[in-house]
């Protein structure tokens, strides 16, 4: 166990930017916070160390998180005692310039060093600085049961880091080389999730069907994890196409509570563009994919992630793109205008794309989607689907929310059933984004 001398009748709060790998990483972090003997604090005035998990895969992203570090720094100077740290991607990419810029910051700490946070955080109380961004090949903190609250959810991170350098993102550099965790830990921790009452887990990864751990693959950790309890659902995040093998697809079938969803980013449908992203694929090669998909998992529901602008691309690439989104019909699509990075290959491409056109072809994905999703929805009125009820809806205390395995949000009036229910709702209407109805008894 670690120990912290100055843990004990300390408050630590911790606050998160990013994907869900920095939300687990976040659970990892108070687990390792708490064992030493800081106690959380869901408030910042009660806090005496103040951490920010943040995130670098888009300018953007960076930006939100200077902006709060200005608060923090307003926070440090009426009360110099407290002690700040940056944790994550941020922290990774820009190191020893992030301390000389924010001279507030006490602590710069990269994903693969949370283990080091206590003694860090001792040696900033006794005035010291600290700096901690080594990337390991090995550590994927397997041996650390996140903390949780209780609840419906949980995210489990089943794999570390991304060796697929596509050429326009940080992750390969801010997470470094990929490295899986075993299977049998992971096990245990679902089964404990069960335990607990959890209804749903989702497996997590930057690339998470390049899982390896010895010979057992992907396919063969979701097996062993849908085993564990049939009334759990069980998800997983990002597949890369690449990785997408026979195997994977026809674990998903045979494995009822596995949910018939996969986000399996495209990011172009030009083969061009695809080629200087360092993809891997062809356009043709992934809707021959999505085609296996649909066949082999009926009913299956797909999203993607699409860069707007990445540099050269032409209208008639993002003609091309527009064009497959249609033909493979996504149920949803995350979609970015392309940012630039330091270090990355394409940062060495010129940004050609004019921010006017970015924003426009950006706006045209967001539409012909939206138009894409609705239609999907509306088919859906009428007939009945399983929800896992979540909670209160957002919008009204008399109406619950909850997802179908096909991860659509669906919203109806609460009718004497509970959080982590699960129950069948007929539809009544849709938009793109939500389908409404009504608890029905099967
Ligand atoms: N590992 C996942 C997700 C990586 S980050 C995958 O391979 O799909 C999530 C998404 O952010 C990416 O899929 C990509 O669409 C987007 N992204 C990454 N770097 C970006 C950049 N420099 N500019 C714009 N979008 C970016
Ligand atoms: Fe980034 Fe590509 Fe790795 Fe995804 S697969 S994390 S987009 S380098
Ligand atoms: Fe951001 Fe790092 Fe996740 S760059 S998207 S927090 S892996």
């Amino acid at each position: 166990m670690i120990t912290s001398a100055i843990g004990e009748n300390k408050n630590f709060y911790i606050e998160t930017y990013g994907c869900q790998m920095n939300v687990a990483d976040s659970e990892v972090v108070t687990s390792i916070m708490s064992t030493a003997g800081f106690v959380q604090t869901p408030t910042l005035d009660q806090a005496d160390v103040i951490f920010v998990n943040t995130c670098a895969v888009r300018e953007n992203a960076e930006a939100r998180v200077y902006g709060r570090l200005g608060d923090f720094k307003h926070l440090k100077k009426a009360n110099p005692g407290v002690i700040v740290g940056v944790l994550g991607c941020m922290a990774e990419r820009l190191r020893k310039d992030l301390m000389e810029s924010e001279s507030f910051v006490d602590l710069v700490v990269g994903p693969d060093e949370y283990r080091n946070l206590p003694k860090l955080v001792d040696n900033a109380v006794a005035g010291e600085r600290g700096i901690a961004v080594r990337l390991s090949r090995v550590e994927n903190y397997d041996d650390i049961i996140p903390f949780r609250a209780d609840g419906i959810s949980a995210w489990i991170s089943v794999m570390r880091g991304c060796d697929k350098f596509c050429t326009f993102c940080v992750v390969p550099f801010t997470r470094g080389r990929e490295r899986s965790r075993s299977l049998a830990s992971i096990v245990r921790e679902v089964e404990d999730l069960s335990k607990r009452g959890f209804k749903e887990v989702t497996l997590l990864g930057q690339n998470v069907n390049s899982y390896l751990d010895q010979s057992w693959d992907f396919a063969d950790l979701l097996a062993a994890v849908a085993k564990v309890d049939k009334s759990m659902r069980i998800r997983f995040t990002t597949s890369h196409p690449q990785d997408m093998s026979d195997k994977l697809i026809d674990t998903i079938v045979q494995n009822s509570n596995v949910c018939n969803y996969i986000h399996l980013p495209v990011q172009s449908g030009s083969d061009r563009v695809l080629e200087l992203m360092n993809r891997t694929y062809s356009a043709e090669h992934y809707l021959k994919l999505v085609g296996k998909i649909k066949q082999t998992i009926p009913g299956v529901s797909l999203s993607t992630d699409i860069i707007a602008g990445f540099p050269t691309e032409t209208a008639e690439d993002h003609r091309t793109t527009i064009e497959l989104l249609k033909e493979v019909g996504y149920d949803g699509a995350f979609t970015f205008k392309y940012s630039p990075r330091e270090n990355t290959k394409a940062w060495n491409m010129a940004d050609d794309v004019p921010e006017e056109l970015k924003v426009e072809r950006l706006n045209e994905i967001i539409d012909v989607q939206r138009e894409i999703s609705f239609r999907k929805n509306r088919t859906m009125v009428g007939g009945t689907v399983e929800v896992l009820v979540e909670g209160e809806s957002r919008k009204s205390t008399s109406e619950y929310c909850g997802r179908t395995e096909t991860n659509k949000m669906v919203v109806f009036p609460k009718n004497g059933f509970g959080a982590g229910d699960y129950i069948h709702v007929r539809i009544e209407r849709a938009n793109s984004a939500t389908l409404f109805g009504a608890h029905v008894s099967c």
